[in-house]
């Protein structure tokens, strides 16, 4: 195609190499269409008469990812608000959330809950060009029991109100996997146990039986759909981790043996460690219920002490923000938290790039600085490998070969 045949080059001073840690001076990345075609310090190399951009003194690397947002969601006040919005008036929200999360440098999201395939939607009208915003992987509606988590549990029995992911039983489960992947999600998410900001439930407590997880999990993998699933409580973790899902969410209640399970099975922990500080500040002055401020109290520390353990042993942590509970295109404020409870910037700087790419098996695309990779590139001023704060402050953004901030 044409848009193929157009060159470009993109250098600076510095490349870091995430993989390795190695920092690069005065690489050029030569782009083909909308992926990376080679990497070289050697100028002779370099096509004659491309356009060079050439971002001086900065930094380069591959674009930020977060596997744990709602593009399609305002900030998290009570679970009252969403009454008075339609979701059509949602998704023109979930847009600008999109593109402030692409101009924040994140090039890849994962969506994990949202009703009426509001991500779907925007997912789609971002890959077809229509609106600028980062690549999403979307799970849809989030399965969950009656009255669980993922239901919607503030209205009176009057109002015959549920979620439009509630599903129980094996096979009901079942069904509502097979309904998700025919409405076109990439992943399928489930609530495994009760949640901060729900009405109703116990933070701790598990949510479904073995029985249903290992048939989420058993119908998702058959249709080649990865499961993340939400969890707080440490038998809801384990169970999850059993019934073979891909990645933990939140992951608050670890202990020695479930972080064991979960390096045995390959598990994934994404753990939003940047929410608690958010919600104990803002959640009150947001309108946050105290039920809701409660649970909060209750999970913050002890998910942060989790966070350090699961780092010190190895386990597979992830970027996963949350965004939404706090405002979108602040994701990257949780690296510099993820260094202060135990990683060390290079982890963290993996935990955003090389891990999520392995664990939406989107390695073939995206991750890394590489030939054959989408061009997804980002520059910061300073060293992330010495400040990953500045990671905060990202001033150049491509997505695909596309410039979308410099
Ligand atoms: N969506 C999650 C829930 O409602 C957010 C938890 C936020 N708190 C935390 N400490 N990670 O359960």
């Amino acid at each position: 195609s044409i848009a193929s045949a157009i060159t470009q080059v993109v250098t600076a001073d510095h490349l870091i190499d995430v993989r390795s840690g190695k920092v690069l001076n005065n690489h050029y990345i030569v782009i083909d269409g909308d992926r990376i075609k080679a990497i070289t310090a050697d100028k002779s190399e370099l096509p004659s008469d491309v356009d060079v951009i050439d971002l001086g003194d900065s930094y380069l690397m591959p674009g930020l990812m977060d596997m744990h947002t709602h593009l399609v969601r305002q900030l998290a006040k009570n679970y009252y608000a969403g009454l008075f919005q339609s979701p059509h008036r949602a998704v023109i929200g979930g847009v600008v959330n999109a593109e402030k999360t692409l101009m924040a440098g994140f090039t890849v999201v994962r969506d994990v809950g949202a009703s009426d395939f509001q991500d779907v939607a925007l997912r789609n009208a971002i890959n077809e060009g229509e609106v600028p915003g980062p690549r999403m992987a979307v799970s849809g509606p989030a399965l969950g029991i009656t009255g669980g988590h993922c239901d919607d549990n503030a209205l009176n029995h009057s109002f015959k109100q549920k979620s439009d992911g509630v599903a129980d039983g094996p096979w009901g489960v079942r069904q509502m996997v097979r309904r998700n992947v025919k409405y076109g999600v990439d992943l399928i998410k489930f609530c495994a146990t009760g949640g901060v900001f729900s009405k109703g439930t116990v933070v701790g407590q598990r949510q479904y039986t073995l029985e249903e997880m290992e048939a989420i999990v058993d119908e998702a993998h058959t249709h080649g759909r990865t499961v993340a699933a939400h969890a707080h409580g440490n038998e809801g973790i384990r169970f999850a981790i059993k019934a073979g899902v891909d990645s933990i969410e939140h992951s608050s209640y670890l202990d020695k043996e479930t972080i064991n399970l979960a390096k045995k099975h390959g598990t994934v922990l994404s753990m939003d460690i940047y929410n608690t500080e958010y919600t104990l500040s803002q959640g009150e002055a947001n309108g946050v219920p105290e039920e809701n401020l409660n649970k909060e109290r209750q999970v913050g520390t002890i998910q942060r002490q989790s966070f350090t353990h699961a780092v010190n042993s190895g386990a597979k942590v992830v970027l996963g923000t949350d965004a939404g509970i706090y405002p979108h295109g602040d994701n990257a404020k949780q690296l510099s938290r993820m260094v202060k409870f135990g990683m060390s910037p290079l982890q963290a700087l993996q935990a955003a790039t090389i891990e999520p790419a392995a664990l939406l098996k989107w390695q073939q695309d995206v991750g890394e600085l590489k030939p054959g990779l989408y061009a997804d590139i980002i520059a910061v001023k300073q060293n992330p490998l010495a400040d990953i704060s500045t990671l905060e402050q990202v001033h150049f953004v491509m997505k695909g070969g596309t410039i979308y901030k410099q």
